[in-house]
């Protein structure tokens, strides 16, 4: 990996995970606020052979993982070639091609994308009942992503399929058992996340779920329960039901955060690279980019964005949700 993407915390950055809209066909109220977001004039926004130049360049610095998200990546124009384009940076590297999406289209469209190189999916969906659907995102949908869910585990070229769960005290979190269940005859991992505040997302302590409640509560019910191994920067803890094909996972941002083996970056729609989820502080790729600038002085402003990542978040209390990104702009 080039020195570049080591921080001063010896953290070796070989995740990018590259926003690729502002856009979202959801409105889910942790995410979106109220009011929406203002975006981005289209000129602001990397265009298609932008994305790739930056993502080369961060491949062969040594990124071997690219995660696509958004806003809602199915829905940007261009996907498919954007996919096909990062497909061919496995030369120089690239190991998997991932995707993080709400599902509302991927089952007309996941037979492209992975015929085009992707191979890891990360669905959101936080409950089973359609009217709780209707009312967290603010539009129609379950039915779809359901289907997108089914797409996804009978596709034999996905390498893994994830099921993102946030968990809201009062609203879905009587819900836990059901998904559970859904790894009884799957090979799926649903991760159970901790509600996390941004920008216009109305956080608060109240709604939020510990993950060690929810662990307590599932080991009631499973006391068989027991941890499965997982891989050092992984963002969840997993745990199994013995016999079960798939596991379960708690990604515990808020009470028991993973920062000391975060290895990632962030890209933003309008090309801005965020060295942590939490952390406002931004560097635009993208104004050097169009100045001229050579890989080599791009690779300088990366390094030096690195450099600057702080040891981890501030502490639940005073994380800057003013000069944050809403959710939506981050795309997690
Ligand atoms: P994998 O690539 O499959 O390991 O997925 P992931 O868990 O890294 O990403 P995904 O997009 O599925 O996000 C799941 C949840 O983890 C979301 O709530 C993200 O906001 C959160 N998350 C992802 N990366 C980070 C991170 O670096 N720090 C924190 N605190 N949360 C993260
Ligand atoms: N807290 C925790 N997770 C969130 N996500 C979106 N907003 C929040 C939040 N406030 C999740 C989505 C998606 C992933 C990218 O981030 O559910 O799965
Ligand atoms: Fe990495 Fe920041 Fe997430 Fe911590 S909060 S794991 S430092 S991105």
């Amino acid at each position: 990996i080039s020195p570049s993407l080591i921080d001063s915390f010896h953290r070796r950055h070989d995740y990018l995970r590259i926003s690729l809209t502002e856009r979202c066909n959801l409105r889910c109220f942790y995410c979106m606020p109220n009011e929406g977001v203002e975006l981005s004039p289209p000129q602001h926004l990397l265009t298609d052979s932008e994305v790739i130049r930056l993502a080369t360049l961060f491949v062969k610095g040594g990124v071997t993982k690219i995660r696509l998200t958004g806003g809602e990546p199915t829905i940007r124009k261009g996907i498919i070639e954007i996919i096909g384009r990062l497909d061919e940076l496995r030369v120089h590297g690239l190991k998997s091609i991932g995707m993080t999406t709400n599902g509302l289209i991927l089952h007309r469209r996941l037979p492209e994308f992975v015929a085009n190189g992707l191979t890891h999916i990360n669905l959101s969906l936080d409950t089973m009942d359609p009217f709780k659907f209707e009312i967290m995102t603010r539009r129609r949908g379950h039915e779809a992503v359901l289907r997108s869910l089914e797409a996804a585990l009978l596709s034999p070229d996905l390498v893994s399929v994830k099921l993102n769960v946030v968990v809201m005290k009062g609203l879905n979190d009587h819900e836990v058992v059901d998904f559970v269940e859904m790894t009884k005859g799957h090979n799926l991992s649903v991760r159970f996340i901790e509600f996390m505040p941004f920008t216009g997302n109305k956080w608060d302590k109240a709604k939020m779920v510990p993950s060690s409640e929810l662990l307590a509560n599932i080991a009631n019910r499973y006391p068989d329960i027991a941890r499965a191994p997982g891989k050092i920067n992984d963002t969840a803890r997993s745990w199994k039901i013995p016999g079960y094909r798939g596991s379960i996972g708690f990604i515990s941002s808020m009470s028991d955060h993973f920062c000391a083996s975060c290895n990632r970056l962030r890209l933003t729609a309008d090309g801005q690279i965020k060295v942590c989820l939490f952390d406002a502080k931004e560097i635009s790729l993208r104004d050097e980019m169009r100045g001229g600038a050579s890989d080599t002085e791009l690779l300088q402003l990366i390094s030096s964005a690195v450099r600057g990542k702080k040891e981890k978040h501030a502490g639940m209390e005073d994380i800057d949700v003013v000069t944050n990104r809403p959710m939506t702009l981050i795309g997690g």
